[in-house]
């Protein structure tokens, strides 16, 4: 019976996929006392806060909008960066609180997003085969043979990194950044241009109407923080069990332990087997968590998963995050709600329309049409529809910067245009315009389902 306690340790004894090899434990272990010695990231109340906003949108009283970077990068570390993604997150929330009149929860993939799982464990570039990168956190992206050794450093600078970020997004959230009066500012100058960015700007403007006459009527945001602020909330991939483990704490105020690197963690498609370390690791913390379910995730497997990460079935804790494909969503999602038809599982349902749409481009690039993109999210909501389910959020890769790494969208950006400005570190995101055209697209969908 003692066995199978859970500790933060307990993910150790269970067999554990997509996780770094360290050569030198030493010092591997040296890091993770470092880190353990650290403060939280996170306050408990605030995953509990996050926790409160999810059951809302799990009976579709509020959405989810959780979205970032595939992975971050020490080398692209910089305000600039972390200012445009929050920019345009705040502003998918204000297009999506507008057009369908709910409260959106909005979550970065961001302040500790730096580990990947890998399809595969080796890269071969010219009759060279070296291990595949694993994210910042884990090895370098060159392809030199140091670079791709595991370096325990690097959780300490994810840590450090993650800790940079996190106080600037409390600052813009908080600081008056976010007041709903700087609506228009949000707007970056190169998608003010674009269809989106203009009709943007006319729903700005009608924003900036309201409080106008809000004010007038005594109510500002000066006497309303909630004018003035918005809760913005951390995730990440909890991918790298010795880092998470080093900041997991016990509450003072409710004795349960929580993972205090991110406000949301989650559990990627190949790391979610049940009897493995990584759902051990995480159903013992209380922080929501999410589980992301792939074209062939059977009944058994999410009803497992629902056993061992929420067993008190309680609305809130448990976001099942469906990344099926275009295609394969239309067959396998219904007949997987429809098998959970009776059980009586709180389940928060977003969507993460990019995963399942990666393509290889004939010059070589990894991309995802947006028109896929956007067909998995009609789908989602659809089949909803059709279910009688609550279609919950939505899960996006996407950046602040005006880069080529999904084509199409209301900019056409063809196969050719990739190279113009492909930076991502791991996969394509959505630009700033693309994710603002899907912002507006969505809002219509969620109209429409209500
Ligand atoms: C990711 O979210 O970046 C990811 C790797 O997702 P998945 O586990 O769904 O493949
Ligand atoms: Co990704």
């Amino acid at each position: 019976m003692s066995q199978n306690k859970w500790s933060k340790q307990s993910w150790r004894t269970k067999p554990i996929k997509q996780h770094p090899v360290y050569e030198n434990t030493k010092e591997l272990e040296e890091v993770e006392k470092t880190l353990s010695s650290y403060p939280p990231l996170v306050f408990a109340g605030e995953a509990r806060a996050l926790k409160s906003q999810l059951a809302k949108a799990c009976a579709g009283k509020a959405f989810v909008l959780q979205g970032g970077d595939c992975a971050e990068s020490f080398l692209q570390f910089n305000a600039v960066n972390i200012r445009d993604l929050f920019k345009v997150i705040i502003q998918m929330g204000a297009i999506l609180t507008y057009g369908a009149s709910l409260p959106i929860v909005k979550i970065g993939r961001m302040a500790g997003q730096f580990a990947k799982p890998r399809s595969s464990d080796t890269e071969t570039i010219n009759g060279v085969e070296l291990p595949s990168y694993r994210g910042d956190l884990i090895n370098g992206v060159e392809f030199e043979k140091s670079a791709r050794l595991a370096q325990p450093q690097r959780l300490l600078q994810g840590y450090n990194q993650s800790a940079a970020t996190l106080n600037l997004l409390r600052a813009f959230a908080q600081g008056g950044f976010a007041d709903l009066n700087q609506v228009h500012k949000w707007n970056l100058n190169f998608v003010k241009d674009n269809a989106f960015g203009k009709k943007y700007e006319e729903l700005a403007s009608r924003i900036t109407q309201a409080l106008d006459f809000m004010r007038a009527c005594g109510i500002d945001s000066q006497k309303f923080p909630i004018l003035r602020e918005v809760d913005f909330y951390t995730s990440h991939e909890a991918l790298v069990l010795h880092y998470e483990e080093a900041l997991t704490r016990e509450d003072s105020l409710s004795g349960e332990f929580y993972d205090c690197s991110a406000h949301m963690l989650w559990i990627g498609e190949r790391t979610r087997g049940l009897d493995e370390a990584h759902i051990e690791f995480l159903s013992g913390v209380k922080n929501p968590l999410g589980v992301k379910i792939g074209p062939t995730a059977t009944k058994e497997e999410v009803m497992g998963i629902c056993e061992k990460l929420n067993p008190q079935n309680e609305a809130g804790r448990l976001n099942l995050i469906v990344r099926m494909g275009a295609e394969n969503i239309k067959q396998n999602f219904p007949k997987l709600l429809d098998s959970l038809r009776g059980e009586g599982r709180e389940i928060l349902w977003s969507c993460d329309p990019m995963h399942g749409n990666t393509i290889k481009a004939s010059s070589g690039y990894k991309t995802r049409d947006f028109a896929c993109v956007l067909d998995e999210v009609k789908s989602f909501f659809e089949i909803h529809k059709a279910n009688g389910s609550v279609a919950g959020g939505v899960h996006l890769e996407m950046t602040g910067a005006d880069v080529t790494e999904c084509v199409g969208g209301s900019q056409a950006i063809t196969e050719e245009g990739l190279a113009c400005n492909y930076s991502t570190q791991c996969d394509p995101r959505l630009n700033a315009t693309q994710a603002i055209e899907m912002a507006f697209l969505i809002a219509d969908m969620i109209k429409q389902s209500r």
